[in-house]
């Protein structure tokens, strides 16, 4: 049922939180090396999809592969392969560590027994020095502004030196500066290192040019294919609930105004 080249197969997935209806009969596929975007309004079921995808929920129903893993039965090959970047609002402010040790987590987390070495020491720098906070190395990390701490978040993401990338909402109170630096790095490694990527986002257009593919979502999988296609205004109307102008520019690239580019 999982392509070769499938990195990610999704079947009929459906999710309730008590009785609460999170996901209904959603279906794509991934392959491998993509850049994806998922979409939609909040509480359209874009964390939910994400958790189910790495273990993080049981769902109710459906068929979930990520690399020919199964993340109910075998969440910890899922994780060695995946940096996942969990959204703002779960993450604890309080955690009473060192920016290193939470980068250092993405090293332990490949790791059966998660002895680190110098070599584990020099990725999780270097992932640091992706997101521009190297000098932050031995900070505490409750110290750190919101946004320094999602950079420090996507770093352990990054140092897991994964096959895929699962940002949720990486860029949300992160400087455009750093999210430009950012989305090129990903770029560059995606290409480099044919990894793939799927990243929750509400605005879609830094990241548009990347893009092979995306997701709309509400609750059920309003549409899924190139960004030309499903971005188009009535997915959107669909999706949304309300008008999303399209303004076609550049290439014949649709750029939906969504986000902070509300006119
Ligand atoms: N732990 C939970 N218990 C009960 N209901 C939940 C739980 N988590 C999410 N839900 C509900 O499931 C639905 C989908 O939530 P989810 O967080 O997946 O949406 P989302 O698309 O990520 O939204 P946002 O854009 O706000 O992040 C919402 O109605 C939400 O209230
Ligand atoms: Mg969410």
């Amino acid at each position: 049922m999982c392509g070769k080249e499938d990195a990610v197969v999704v079947k009929n997935l459906s999710h309730r939180y008590d009785g609460n209806v999170a996901l209904v009969n959603v279906s794509f596929a991934l392959p491998k090396g993509s850049f994806t975007a998922v979409i939609g309004p909040n509480g359209a079921g874009k964390s939910t999809l994400i958790k189910a995808l790495i273990g993080l929920i049981k769902y109710s129903e459906g068929y979930v592969r990520v690399y020919g893993f199964d993340p109910l039965k075998d969440p910890e090959s899922v994780r060695k392969i995946v940096g996942y970047m969990p959204q703002r609002e779960s993450i604890s402010m309080h955690i009473p560590l060192r920016v290193r040790d939470v980068v250092l987590m993405g090293r332990a987390a490949r790791k059966r027994l998660g002895v680190l070495d110098d070599r584990d020491v020099r990725i999780a720098k270097s992932a640091l020095e992706i997101v521009g906070l190297e000098s932050l190395w031995d900070e505490r990390f409750v110290n750190l502004s919101g946004g320094q701490q999602q950079r420090v978040l996507l770093a352990r993401a990054l140092a897991v030196e994964p096959k895929m990338l699962i940002l949720d909402e990486p860029f949300s109170a992160v400087d455009v500066p750093s999210m430009e630096k950012i989305t090129e790095t990903i770029e560059i490694m995606r290409r480099e290192r044919n990894m793939t990527v799927l990243i929750v986002v509400h605005d879609v257009n830094p990241v548009l040019h990347y893009l092979d593919y995306v997701i709309l979502l509400n609750k059920r999988l309003v549409a899924f294919g190139e960004p030309h296609e499903a971005l188009n205004e009535n997915a959107l109307l669909d999706a949304y609930g309300s008008v999303i102008r399209i303004i076609v520019c550049e290439e014949g690239y649709c750029h939906p105004l969504i986000g902070d580019r509300h006119a």
